[in-house]
């Protein structure tokens, strides 16, 4: 496992200050394989749908365009005082950083976010509602907009992610990696 990752873990920990569970719900060798893709594409333009606590970011961060504009949208929640920590140790870092606090599938944090970072976005991460109908309306609202779209929970059988997923490849040059059959990433190259 690349060292950055973990220590990137570690730091995470550290802001969050959370006692117990993990703060980046990945499996790891999943998201090296995912990290590895992202640094070589190294974006200047990322959107989150679904931040939670921001983990995901924090942690792909070092891959990113060191000056990379970032737009997150996630519900207002229990999360958020977490998050907030999370997006300030990012501005430190030299990121810029929006969140949208809305709903995903609503069309104007659609128009919001794409306006915002002026798409074509290089990178876009669906990993907010899990069921069918919000990953389906996130696929076709997100991916028009993205360059490299990437889904968190590809093989999960109690989300319609997977569903969705299976749709996609039929449509997209697409590849994954599926090491946990609750986890798995896919990436759609639109
Ligand atoms: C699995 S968590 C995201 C984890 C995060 N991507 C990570 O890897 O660190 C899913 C998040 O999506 C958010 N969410 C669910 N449905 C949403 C929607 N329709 N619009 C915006 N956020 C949503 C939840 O509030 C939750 O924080």
């Amino acid at each position: 496992m690349r060292r950055e990752i973990l220590d990137r873990i570690d730091r995470l920990r550290d802001i969050c200050d959370l006692c117990a569970g993990p703060p980046l719900a990945q499996d790891l060798t999943e998201f090296e394989w995912l990290y590895d893709k992202v640094e070589r594409l190294q974006p200047s333009t990322v959107l989150e749908i679904g931040v939670r606590y921001g983990g995901w970011l924090y942690c792909l961060a070092p891959a990113f365009d060191k000056y990379a504009k970032i737009c997150g949208v996630d519900y207002p929640d229990e999360h958020s005082q977490i998050r907030m920590k999370v997006y300030r140790a990012l501005r430190k870092e030299g990121f810029t950083i929006r969140h949208i606090c809305a709903d995903s599938t609503d069309p104007k944090t659609v128009l919001e976010a794409g306006k915002y970072l002026q798409w074509p976005i290089d990178l876009v991460h669906i990993d907010g509602g899990h069921d069918y109908e919000t990953v389906k309306k996130d696929a076709e609202n997100y991916i028009p907009l993205g360059k490299m779209i990437v889904f968190h929970d590809i093989a999960n059988r109690d989300y319609g992610v997977k569903k969705v997923w299976h749709e996609l490849r039929r449509k997209y040059r697409a590849e994954g990696i599926i090491r946990q059959v609750n986890m798995g990433i896919g990436i759609v190259h639109a």
